[in-house]
């Protein structure tokens, strides 16, 4: 017997991870958190967003597997004692993210929600569309799926700069990073991505200083973490016209509450926290080699830094 792995997540579907994780490995009992019998015998969990306490229950835990990429959801929690943690580290996800980010960004380079409006009005209007080149994008956070996002886009033909806390060097991606260079990176950039982990030093980075930085009418696109933007403060901007437009799959409070100014603006586009998601069919083998690595007391590979926060 390899052990219990509990599962615990509002999101992600129990009875698919439980039947893919036996199949990888038939010795490994898979139980929901709400019936586990024997807490004792539980080594390994599959988490997303555990409540609090969540972590308590387990005396003999070992590796904690967090269900997605960003880690926020478990730093600085008491319940959570020294014991590795990681992430999912898989190509699909992040070929789903990138995909949903050219979406974004394509949308706005070739300027399809002018083309809605004028639709609603039954107006042929042309607008001569722009090259690739002529538009800068910018990426905050040039991580696993912010790496591969930027690859994607500068792959499409558009300007890429990259914005990273250490320097990175992706090819034809112009590289920038730490906040000495954050002026300069916002500065050019036309169509600007959000992909860093939710941190104590990128909370509230996209404050009004910051959106005052980007060019006049540049559009912003957060696939990472409400709490990076200051909302109140890109409502402004989004009503000046200084930020022309915004595509928003991730809030400081989510579900969105119903009331919040974000549901009537015509230039936000919404979607609810979607833009990759965790695809049980690839990243099960990933969980299974770390669980088959911590059980041969090996350490478990894709591990991140809970007092870095990624
Ligand atoms: P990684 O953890 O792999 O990379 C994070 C990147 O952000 C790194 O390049 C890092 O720089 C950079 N970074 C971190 N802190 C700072 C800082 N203070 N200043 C500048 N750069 C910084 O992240 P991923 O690319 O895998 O994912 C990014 C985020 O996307 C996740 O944390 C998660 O919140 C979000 N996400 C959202 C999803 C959705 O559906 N909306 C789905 C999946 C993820 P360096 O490498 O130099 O340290
Ligand atoms: C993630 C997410 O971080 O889905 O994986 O937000």
């Amino acid at each position: 017997m390899t052990g219990t792995l509990v599962f615990y997540s509002e999101f992600d579907d129990f009875d698919q991870w439980k039947r893919l994780l036996q199949r990888e490995i038939p010795s490994l009992d898979v139980q929901h958190a709400n019936a586990v019998t024997a807490p004792e015998k539980v080594h390994y969990a599959l988490v997303w967003k555990p409540p609090e306490n969540f972590f308590q229950h387990w005396p003999n835990l070992e590796l904690v597997i967090n269900l997605g990429a960003g880690v926020d959801a478990l730093v600085d929690r008491p319940d959570l004692s020294d014991i590795p943690v990681t992430r999912l580290s898989d190509p699909n996800m992040a070929r789903m993210m990138a995909g949903y980010v050219l979406f974004a960004v394509l949308r706005y380079a070739r300027d399809i929600p002018f083309f809605e409006q004028m639709q609603k009005q039954a107006r042929w209007q042309y607008r001569h569309p722009r090259a690739a080149e002529e538009i800068r994008v910018g990426v905050m956070g040039l991580g696993e799926l912010g790496g591969k996002t930027a690859q994607e886009l500068a792959r499409q033909g558009f300007s890429v700069a990259g914005w990273s806390r250490t320097a990175k060097e992706i090819e034809s991606v112009e590289g920038h990073h730490g906040m000495a260079s954050l002026e300069s990176f916002l500065s050019r950039t036309d169509i600007l991505v959000i992909m860093l982990p939710s941190t104590p030093d990128t909370r509230g980075l996209m404050n009004d200083q910051h959106l005052a930085m980007l060019p006049h009418g540049a559009s912003l696109i957060n696939v990472s973490r409400g709490d990076i933007v200051d909302e109140p403060a890109l409502i402004a901007h989004l009503s000046s016209g200084q930020i022309g437009a915004a595509t928003l799959d991730v809030f400081a409070h989510e579900p969105l509450p119903d009331s919040h100014p974000f549901w009537a603006m015509e230039n936000v586009l919404i979607t609810p926290h979607l833009a990759s998601v965790a695809l049980p069919s690839s990243a099960v083998k990933q969980v299974a080699a770390n669980i088959h690595r911590v059980r041969d007391k090996q350490p478990p590979l894709h591990c991140v830094d809970l007092n870095r926060g990624y």
